[in-house]
């Protein structure tokens, strides 16, 4: 290891322990790191739930149980043994110092705080750590939202930084933890054919749709302040905009990819009123939680425009929404038209252009480029067909897992950083509150058609096929 490589977290704090989050996907994760041997240090549970460690320990039997199972008994038994809880009121001094004594008892001079927690309590026990002495050389991971604008957003940060250095801050996209997201990056800079088409020269827009064919659920009231523009489209979506907008990082190391991807999203004009396209399923304002007369957008499409030399005067269009046909997230790189049509086909459809489509999930993984091959016979008359450049990838590390162990390993590229958090909330900034109304749509469509406006005369939206 060489001297300046980060050096490892050796004890894991949890706050929240006893929520969802924790249940779903944050104890398969400490399982499956177990199991990988990339854990092996104290985890630390804290919550205010009037829990012991045994109802800790039978929570994450449950969970883990429920979202993939126990196969391997003795990796359970060791994580359950390294488990530690602190039952108590995240404002009650108290609470910081029975955490600083387990800290000590463990012999933990590194920590890594993992902030499972509404973002409202990030000042308090920011401060209670750092007062404490329990920040000092440790890391802080924190989950999105980070902020609900562009204000709230630099006061979380000023927060944070009352306590700890921007190199031990991690904010958690878990898209950037996902392999074909990671691929994303890894296919545009390990090859060189893609190089010389990736530009506004070749390139005639982009196209992101992330689909999902459920509604909000239980999260009625959770997503009424927030919609679909704050849940995906500020952080989900333009994170992959920038994989794919991004310059070759130079150098190489975690911040030469996160500078790039900041002058991506610099690059972004602010979105005005007529960049934005909102709609609302039919049936979400009867949700639990949500208002009557809710102008919530459940549905939310943007034209975005980069200013920078590549990109010039290609549009970047994106799709989100609930309660769509499908579930899933793609992108469509439509590459211009031949100048000239050689040959005397009729009816070539204008979308039958070539095309690079990545499939990122969930069910489906695949790379894909649309060209158009001759159809066999007497007239040169054609089809469109697809290669395959890769396919069904299989994602063998959940985000979660890849996240938190490059977290406690110090490593800060799958990451989000201050600069460019603050420019994603700069781009949509505006439209969180000078928009139109939402839409209504059918359930199971593709959202408003008022969208279709957003594009040039004549297009479409790509809508992803099963
Ligand atoms: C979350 C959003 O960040 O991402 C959810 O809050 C959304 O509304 C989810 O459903 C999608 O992530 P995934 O990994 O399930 O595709």
């Amino acid at each position: 290891m060489s001297d300046d490589a980060p050096q490892h977290s050796d004890a894991f704090v949890f706050f929240g322990a006893t929520g969802d989050l924790a249940n779903k996907q944050i104890f398969p994760a400490l399982y499956a790191m177990t199991k990988r041997g990339t854990l092996g240090i104290p985890v630390i549970g804290v919550a205010f739930q009037h829990w012991t460690l045994d109802d800790l320990r039978k929570r994450a039997h449950d969970s883990i149980t429920a979202h993939g199972g126990i196969d391997d008994q003795q990796a359970f038994d060791r994580l359950t043994q390294s488990l530690r809880y602190i039952d108590g009121d995240y404002s009650d001094p108290a609470t910081f110092e029975a955490l600083a004594k387990a800290l000590h008892e463990v012999g933990a001079k590194r920590p890594a705080h993992y902030l499972a927690i509404p973002p409202s309590l990030f000042p308090t026990v920011v401060e209670a750590l750092g007062k404490t002495g329990s920040a000092r050389h440790a890391r802080v991971v924190v989950e999105k939202p980070f902020g609900r604008d562009l204000a709230t957003a630099q006061e979380l940060n000023r927060v944070l930084h009352t306590v700890f250095p921007e190199s031990s801050i991690f904010r958690i996209d878990h898209y950037l933890g996902k392999e074909p997201i990671e691929n994303l990056l890894y296919f545009r800079f390990a090859n060189s054919f893609l190089e010389p088409i990736w530009n506004r020269n070749y390139v005639e827009s982009v196209q992101l749709t992330m689909a999902e064919n459920f509604g909000v659920e239980d999260r009625g009231r959770f997503y009424e302040e927030v919609g679909a523009l704050r849940d995906v489209v500020q952080n989900h979506m333009l994170q992959v905009a920038a994989l794919l907008a991004m310059e070759p990082p130079v150098g190489g190391g975690d911040e030469s990819t996160r500078d790039e991807k900041e002058k991506v999203f610099r690059s972004i004009r602010t979105l005005g009123p007529t960049d934005l396209v909102r709609g609302q399923y039919i049936g979400y304002r009867d949700v639990d939680g949500v208002a009557s007369d809710s102008d919530v957008e459940t549905f939310a499409a943007v034209r975005l425009f980069l200013d920078s030399w590549r990109w010039d005067g290609v549009p970047f269009f994106i799709r989100a929404g609930k309660e769509l046909p499908i579930t899933v997230t793609e992108v469509l790189v439509k590459l211009r038209k031949p100048p000239q049509q050689v040959f005397a086909e009729e009816q070539i459809d204008p979308d039958d252009t070539n095309y690079l489509r990545f499939r990122l999930g969930p069910d489906n993984i695949a790379i894909a480029l649309g060209a158009r091959e001759k159809t066999a016979g007497e007239s040169f008359v054609g089809h469109p067909v697809e290669l395959y450049l890769c396919e069904n990838m299989v994602d063998e590390m959940a985000p979660y897992e890849r996240l938190l162990g490059d977290a406690m390993a110090g490593k800060a590229m799958l990451f989000a950083r201050e600069d460019a958090v603050e420019e994603a909330w700069r781009v949509v900034d505006r439209v969180l509150t000078d928009h139109g109304t939402a839409h209504p749509y059918e359930r199971k469509t593709w959202g408003c058609s008022e969208a279709t406006a957003l594009l040039p005369e004549g297009e479409f939206w790509h809508d992803p096929q099963p």
